[in-house]
């Protein structure tokens, strides 16, 4: 089976290749690297000792598409390529808009004309805006809060226009909770170039005195500890849950969503003592104001993957904050 993996040098991505070359998938990547490196071709080559076709090129550009499905016999898609920082989507929403959408329609219309109907993918817990209970199930209804989280919203939406329109697709739409960690190799990992967004690669950045201080937005939250609480989500985990998804394409028909989470809520006073502990470091914060936009508790009911794709998330906290530090030490040891 050979399965086309779009944005597969990225964070999720690489890890996702890994998991699908070790359970004997053919892999073929298509990647601009506009938030990704090169190198990482080699180290997922190295963790697997695995060879995989790697093109450089945008999933917006129809002719290169085309040509990698005349080259190969692609059984399914997973696409990840897009733009995911929320902060910019507001400053920037055009470059979000035609990013993430002429991507995906590029790709579907040529995955039409392939007769390649299969996709995983990848969506977010952000498509449930402000949810009015916890845990979160599949069926709440959905809404965004920033352009970001509308491309993923459209996307959704027009996936299941598609499946309606023609019941040989089989898609499996994945929203992630907070993806974080690294692989145990210490070779792939998330290590963002400028001042990080997401709160796990700016505490590694404190740890690693690039930067001097976390702020921690707000500790006046209704949680048990008033820091804003999250579904952290090791993302080797996260990847096993897209060999699932596709085994699940593999052999079915429609569209169905399905949380990618681990159902436990982590607030940020924990992840950060959590990583103090396990990584013997120290980690400087301070409490400031709240990031506007900000919830107070997200996490998933992940009942529903396990059901229909029997996979469940099996690392801890210990192991999400031991492995983010491993990756950005051994990636500047080699720097
Ligand atoms: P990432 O930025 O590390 O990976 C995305 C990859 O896509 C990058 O390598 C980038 O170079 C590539 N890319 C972007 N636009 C492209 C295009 N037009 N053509 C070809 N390649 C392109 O991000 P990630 O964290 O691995 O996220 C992967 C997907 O999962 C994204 O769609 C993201 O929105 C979604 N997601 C991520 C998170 C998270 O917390 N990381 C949470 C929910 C959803
Ligand atoms: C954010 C995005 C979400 C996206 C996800 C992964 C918003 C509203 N949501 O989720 O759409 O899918 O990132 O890219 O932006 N925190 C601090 N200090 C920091 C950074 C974060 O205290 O320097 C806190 C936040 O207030 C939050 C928690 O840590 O309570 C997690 O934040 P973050 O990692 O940014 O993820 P989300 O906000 O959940």
């Amino acid at each position: 089976m050979k399965i086309l993996v779009t944005g597969g040098t990225g964070y999720i991505g690489s890890h996702t290749c890994v998991e699908l070359l070790n359970e004997g998938y053919e892999v073929v990547v298509i990647d601009n690297l506009s938030n990704s490196k090169i190198e990482v071709v080699d180290k997922i080559k190295e963790i697997t000792n695995k060879d995989f076709k790697f093109y450089e090129g945008d999933c917006c550009d129809k002719n290169l598409l085309i040509k990698i499905f005349k080259e190969h016999k692609i059984d399914a898609v997973i696409h990840f390529a897009g733009y995911k920082a929320v902060g910019e989507s507001v400053q920037v929403p055009l470059k979000y808009y035609r990013n993430n959408l002429d991507s995906t329609i590029t790709l579907l219309e040529v995955m039409n004309e392939f007769n390649c109907k299969k996709l995983a993918f990848s969506s977010s817990a952000t498509v449930y805006g402000k949810p009015k209970s916890l845990p979160i199930k599949e069926d709440f209804p959905l809404s965004t809060t920033n352009p970001y989280g509308t491309t993923k919203l459209m996307i959704e939406d027009i996936l299941r226009d598609l499946a309606k329109s023609d019941n040989e697709w089989s898609i499996a739409i994945l929203r992630y909770f907070n993806p974080i960690g690294a692989h145990k190799s210490g070779l792939i990992g998330e290590n963002p170039n400028d001042i990080p967004n997401n709160l796990m690669p700016y505490i590694v950045k404190v740890a690693t005195k690039e930067l001097e201080c976390l702020s921690i937005f707000g500790n006046d939250y209704d949680t048990k500890d008033g820091t804003g609480v999250r579904d952290y989500i090791h993302v080797v985990d996260l990847a096993k849950g897209h060999i699932k998804a596709i085994e699940k394409v593999l052999k079915d028909k429609g569209v169905d969503a399905y949380n990618l989470g681990t159902g436990n809520g982590y607030s940020v006073l924990e992840i950060v003592n959590t990583f103090k502990s396990v990584n013997d470091i120290d980690v400087n914060y301070k409490i400031t104001t709240r990031r506007p936009g900000d919830i107070d508790a997200c996490y998933a009911d992940p009942s529903y993957a396990k059901e229909k794709l029997d996979w469940e998330a099996k690392l801890g906290i210990d192991e999400m904050c031991k492995d983010a530090y491993n990756f950005v030490i051994n990636y500047n040891k080699d720097e």
